[in-house]
């Protein structure tokens, strides 16, 4: 190409400003983070995303107030005065500095994956409504509830992810990691007769909701310790930026 592009070095902490947008009306979703390399302190390749809590701390009130006047709102309105109306979900995924400037990263058309495993357990509303009321234009109109608390999903791979892996592995433990107290959310399995077996990169989402991050982290684990199938991996600091935010 002739044109080289020259982009700005964002540094700081990254998460995902999910809402729904009726056209006009823009309803905010609980603010997550994601994390999305393989290995433990945000290092190895990148993923689809290894697992996720709700909400983000980073997003404080300030911050919240700001990514919605400064980047939602106008994003709205531009799109209407381009002549494309938006309606769904759109996910901004931010990048907020030291001095709590949120700059967008990537925009998604979309709940976002972890992030939706742990943004629902949090909603005290019926998302069926939410959703209908946004395809009538009338988010304006809702009032949606959220739970207080947290809510945190472990994302359980295979061996080898994100490069090549193995399928039809036989997973044991699900029920049990129910009987915790978790949701398991099928990514990549298939239902054998033999029961549930591998059948994808990201194999499961273990997820748990409590009366806060620390209690919601701690459930999720004993969830995904009592899952099996070979060559599982899973990254054991989920959540670990939240925390260290509570010290
Ligand atoms: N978790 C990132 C995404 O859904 O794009």
């Amino acid at each position: 190409g002739s044109r080289v592009v020259i982009e700005e070095f964002l540094t700081g902490e990254e998460a995902s400003f999910i809402c729904m947008i009726d056209g006009d009306n823009i309803l905010p979703m609980a603010t997550s983070q994601d994390h999305k390399r393989i290995f433990e302190g945000d290092q190895g390749p990148n993923t689809g995303g290894m697992g996720a809590y709700s909400p983000a701390p980073v997003v404080t009130a300030e911050v919240f107030d700001r990514a919605m006047t400064e980047i939602m709102r106008p994003t709205v309105e531009g799109m209407k005065k381009d002549g494309h109306v938006y309606t769904g979900f759109l996910y901004a995924g931010l990048m907020i500095d030291e001095q709590g400037q949120p700059r967008v990263i990537e925009f998604n058309c979309r709940f976002g994956d972890p992030e939706t495993q742990v943004v629902l357990p949090l909603l005290d509303s019926d998302l069926v409504e939410i959703m209908l009321a946004c395809i009538d234009g009338k988010l304006a109109d809702c009032n949606i509830l959220w739970k207080n608390g947290a809510a945190v999903c472990v994302v359980m791979s295979a061996g080898g992810y994100p490069g090549e892996y193995k399928k039809g592995d036989l997973i044991t433990g699900i029920d049990a990691a129910e009987a915790a107290g978790t949701l398991v959310f099928h990514a990549g399995t298939a239902k054998t007769p033999e029961g549930f077996t591998t059948n994808g990169g990201r194999v499961l989402g273990v997820t748990a909701y409590d009366t806060d991050i620390k209690a919601a982290v701690q459930k999720a684990y004993a969830g995904v310790e009592k899952i099996n199938f070979e060559g599982r991996h899973y990254r054991k600091d989920i959540a670990q930026r939240a925390l260290q935010r509570l010290k």
